[in-house]
């Protein structure tokens, strides 16, 4: 595992696109899973104005580790936040944008997400490998769309499942640890104070880390990486 830290979420979102670029200029064909969030969003825009003719958008195939049950123009999908950040800003292919579809029936569209997954990506141990799983943490722990209360969704055998969100009841469509844990690189991109304890207890195995899915992410055979600003690393460092 990797931590590291910087001064501000600017210079987070900075350090993770060159990190992107290296991988996206790597291999023919580089398959990333995109998260929701804030911090992702800072990613989005730096990566739309700074690094727009740095990345080989043509070889890059993008996905979501989540989804928002929402329409694509719906304020709370992700897909149409990293649109509205980046798509819109760069050359991609539109066959390289592989959205989870959040306004079809959410148990059908699971399955074909998932079908689409063992279709387009290359498998190690008989499960599809992203080259990279981008994710966020919540403030209770949860990471994707996997919270607490629903922690079997983890460890489903699918690769991916409905979720709801514990408060807004929200239905979401999110991968499961199954086809996150066999990606080659996972990063997270956490930011903001209120990050600070959940990071400490999953990082120092800590409190009621046990509870929390995103202390589950450990990739089999690939790399761990924690992209975190001085805020989020208070209890660390
Ligand atoms: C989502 C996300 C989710 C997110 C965390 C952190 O769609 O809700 O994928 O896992 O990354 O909730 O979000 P913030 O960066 O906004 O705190």
């Amino acid at each position: 595992m990797e931590i590291k830290i910087y001064p501000t979420r600017l210079e987070v979102a900075r350090q993770f696109a060159s990190f992107l670029t290296e991988i996206a200029r790597s291999g023919d064909e580089v398959h990333i899973a995109l998260s929701g969030g804030s911090t992702p969003m800072v990613v989005f825009e730096e990566l739309a104005a700074n690094f727009r003719e740095e990345i080989p958008w043509s070889k890059v195939h993008l996905y979501w580790g989540d989804e928002r049950c929402v329409p694509p123009a719906h304020p709370d999908s992700n897909y149409g936040m990293t649109d509205k950040h980046l798509l819109s800003a760069i050359d991609i292919p539109e066959a390289n944008i592989h959205r989870i579809h959040g306004e079809e029936v959410p148990e059908t569209e699971a399955l074909r997400y998932a079908s689409l997954l063992r279709e387009n990506l290359p498998k190690k141990y008989r499960v599809p490998r992203f080259d990279l799983v981008i994710l966020g943490l919540g403030e209770d722990g949860h990471t994707a769309s996997v919270f607490p209360h629903q922690m079997q969704l983890w460890d489903s055998p699918a690769y991916c499942e409905v979720a709801r969100h514990p408060f807004t009841g929200q239905q979401r469509i999110t991968l499961t640890g199954k086809v996150i844990n066999n990606a080659a690189r996972i990063a997270f991109l956490v930011t903001g104070v209120g990050k600070g304890e959940k990071v400490q207890d999953i990082l120092q195995q800590k409190g009621d880390f046990k509870t929390y899915p995103a202390s589950r992410v450990a990739p089999r055979s690939g790399e761990l990486y924690w992209y975190l600003d001085q805020e989020a690393a208070s209890g660390i460092i």
